[in-house]
């Protein structure tokens, strides 16, 4: 425990506390954030909403991006304009943030709580298959649990600390199965399976700017999709379902307010134009720490060969809970911070009463897996973009 103490100490020099993940601003950022204020549009509109809708469907290599508030109503906003309604059911990781969940959850849908896969911690596809296959059946292309007779109407898997699930068996599966996929790619930007952008693969994908992730806009978040009615409707809904005219109001459904405000997404475009370096720097870092455990005899969560994580947060596998324990009270005590995986979902109480796959995995992984430091280490100003 000590060595890795040492080595964490060495990767982030000269430091009094660790954090996990810091935001690093090298760019742009104070230039475009004081235009918005010279020009005097901070709020709901502004070029610069538009600027990161492109540049962020265009990094993605979609058709469409929606900016919104934080990846949470991202996801809420996702699934419903893929048609998830009250009473109905979505497939999603026991193992996750508890955002997944909770998008869920606003639209009064329940959980299916699946297993995960142990090497790179996402939604098992074998799991899933077995569940559909035992406990489902087709009625006019759409699938219905046999147990609550209620529709599975999407499936959510995610890709955890950056690192790509099994992305193509679970599309695979859910078309099979007439399931729409949303990605929650919210920890995976800029990360690839076989060179295609996580976020990409389901009918629509979704991403978080917020204070932890690799780039952030204080709060932030995006939809993508290559489906021009779903991103119009998209947008429609958050930005208060309001029919376009120049002076009255006509809103014609429920909408929300959850535009990105200008002044974060001039933060956003000026994050941006750095990932490509973040990313380039986060990857070196895994790489030291890779090298490190595989001497030390550590489990360290890496990226598979025909993957390309963005190692948002670093993560080692330990032996037990009790070794777990130990270990996050000595770095935490020794000012490194460190943190457990999150909590079965499907442990929680709001959740307790949702249907779940045999969580055999998931439940390992919660008793031993640990994120490390990931900040970016670059410290000099970085001229990106324009
Ligand atoms: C997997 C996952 N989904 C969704 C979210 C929600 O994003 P936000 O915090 O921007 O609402 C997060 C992160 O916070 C996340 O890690």
């Amino acid at each position: 425990m000590e060595k890795i103490l040492q080595f964490i100490k060495e990767i982030y020099p000269n430091r009094d506390f660790i954090p996990l993940h810091e935001s690093k601003f090298l760019g742009n950022e104070k230039e475009y954030l004081c235009k918005c204020i010279d020009i005097n549009f901070v709020s709901s509109v502004g070029k610069f909403v538009d600027e990161f809708e492109d540049r962020v469907a265009s990094f993605c290599g979609t058709k469409y991006a929606v900016a919104v508030v934080n990846g949470t109503c991202a996801l809420q906003v996702a699934l419903r304009v893929c048609g998830v309604k009250n009473d109905e059911e979505v497939l999603i990781p026991a193992l996750t943030f508890i955002a997944t969940a909770n998008a869920v959850h606003y639209l009064g849908a329940k959980p299916i709580f699946v297993d995960s896969e142990r090497r790179y911690l996402g939604m098992c596809p074998s799991t899933l298959q077995q569940f559909l296959q035992e406990n489902t059946y087709i009625k006019d292309q759409q699938c219905f649990n046999k147990n609550t007779n209620r529709r599975i109407a999407a499936c959510v898997p995610m890709h955890v600390f950056g690192h790509s699930v099994e992305i193509e068996s679970i599309v695979e599966i859910c078309q099979r199965h007439h399931i729409v996929v949303v990605e929650d790619a919210a920890e995976s930007l800029g990360s690839l399976y076989k060179s295609q952008v996580t976020g990409t693969f389901g009918k629509v994908g979704v991403f978080s700017f917020n204070g932890n992730k690799i780039i952030t806009c204080g709060g932030g978040g995006a939809i993508i999709t290559n489906d021009g009615d779903l991103a119009k409707h998209a947008k429609h809904i958050t930005t208060t379902a309001k029919k376009p005219h120049c002076w009255d109001y006509e809103h014609d459904e429920v909408g929300y307010n959850y535009r990105l405000p200008n002044i974060n997404a001039a933060l956003a475009c000026a994050q941006l134009e750095l990932l490509p370096d973040f990313l380039e720097d986060k990857r070196k870092t895994a790489q030291l720490y890779c090298d490190f455990f595989r001497k030390e005899n550590v489990s360290f969560v890496s990226e598979g060969p025909d993957r390309k994580s963005n190692y948002w947060l670093n993560a080692i596998i330990l032996n037990d809970q009790n070794q777990r324990d130990q270990f996050l009270k000595y770095t935490n005590e020794n000012k490194v911070m460190t943190r457990p995986i999150w909590k079965l979902l499907s442990s929680l109480p709001m959740y307790a009463d949702c249907e779940t796959t045999s969580l055999e995995n998931a439940k390992w992984l919660e008793e031993r897996v640990v994120n490390i430091p990931s900040s970016v280490r670059l410290h000099q100003q970085i001229k990106g973009g324009e």
